[in-house]
């Protein structure tokens, strides 16, 4: 598949048969592209870089190097996730490195958001760079690049991020393995469930390539990151319980950078506020705030307050995007 068009005779996939076929195809296509010859690929845990995985390590099994970058802002327990479905169930070649010092040390005083974006993703490319360098025999860089990337770059709407970035050396060096290039993203959806893949991977929803560090807000500190996580899990957790999971496209929690006054314990205290934002979307170029169930905000409520330290107040934001944006910033 080495065009970047896709036919107009191309069947959309949208049954596991349907996905099969297109399985069946890709792994007789990568192994006649690789050969014997190792393939590196970046896996994220994002539904794209995760469906390609389970893609290449059914065409190629070992001879796919999988490097799992944990940048210290992911939500509780994905990058877990990454390793117990990669390297435990599918007995991948996973190399997970644990960078969480590296970028919250680079981010200190950080607080403008582009320039967070800037340090989180230059920081990204380093590890990666100096990962790729140590390995010996790797001609080939596989990336779950989807046809809307393809079609975006096109426009020149937005550099085709997935290619973008690498240093020279690296990039001139490897040959790109692209699996998903001409697939929509429900296409993806639904190879990655016949690849059997856990459907919480699978039906992910969008999670920004920064991480808790645009919904840590300002400069990012190692205890609101905390707080952040923590009260992020109680808001998946209990849209999970509410049955919400899969009927609100994105939802999560956000700490800013400023105190509100509280009573704990009969004494006055200056703690974090927490807002929920959950937003209905299609393409995230428009977004609403649904009206969540009472008693959902309430349970999250009552939950962040009395387990999250540091916190002492939940505000729910209602803004339409626009004129909001989906993210704080
Ligand atoms: P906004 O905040 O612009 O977000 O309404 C639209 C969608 O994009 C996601 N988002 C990002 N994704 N890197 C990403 O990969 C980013 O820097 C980034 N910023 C926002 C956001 O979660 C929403 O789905």
């Amino acid at each position: 598949m080495n065009s970047n068009v896709r036919p107009e005779t191309m069947e959309r996939i949208t049954t596991p048969a349907q996905a099969e076929a297109f399985i069946a195809e890709q792994v007789a296509e990568i192994r006649a592209q690789v050969g014997d010859k190792k393939v590196l690929l970046a896996l994220s845990g994002g539904v794209d870089s995760s469906v390609v995985a389970a893609l290449l390590i059914k065409a190629i099994g070992k001879q796919l190097i999988c490097v799992h970058v944990n940048h210290g802002l992911m939500r509780k327990n994905e990058s877990e996730q990454v390793v117990e479905v990669f390297k435990n169930q599918l007995d991948a070649n996973l190399i997970y490195i644990d960078a969480t010092d590296r970028f919250l040390d680079k981010l200190v005083g950080i607080a403008a958001p582009e320039a967070k974006r800037k340090v989180i993703g230059g920081e990204f490319i380093e590890v990666f760079a100096e990962e790729a360098r140590k390995l010996e025999g790797v001609e080939f860089l596989a990336q779950g690049t989807i046809y809307p990337d393809i079609l975006e770059s096109e426009k020149g709407v937005k550099a085709h991020h997935n290619v973008g970035g690498l240093p020279a050396d690296l990039a001139e060096k490897f040959e790109l393995v692209e699996p998903v290039k001409l697939l929509f993203k429900d296409e993806v959806r639904v190879v990655g469930c016949a690849l059997g893949l856990p459907a919480e991977m699978v039906y992910r929803q969008p999670f920004p390539g920064p991480g808790l560090g645009v919904r840590c807000l300002g400069a990012i500190t190692r205890d609101r990151l905390a707080a952040l996580r923590e009260a992020d899990a109680i808001v998946r957790e209990e849209f999970d319980k509410a049955g919400l999971t899969g009927k609100v496209w994105q939802f999560f929690a956000i700490v800013p950078d400023f105190r509100s006054t509280g009573v704990k314990n009969g004494a006055r205290v200056e703690d974090w506020p927490v807002i929920i934002r959950a937003v209905n979307s299609v393409d995230a170029m428009t977004a609403t705030a649904p009206q969540l169930p009472w008693e959902v905000l309430t349970t999250i409520t009552n939950r962040i307050l009395a387990e999250v330290p540091g916190v002492c107040r939940v505000l729910y934001d209602m803004s339409p995007k626009p004129v909001a944006t989906i993210e704080w910033e």
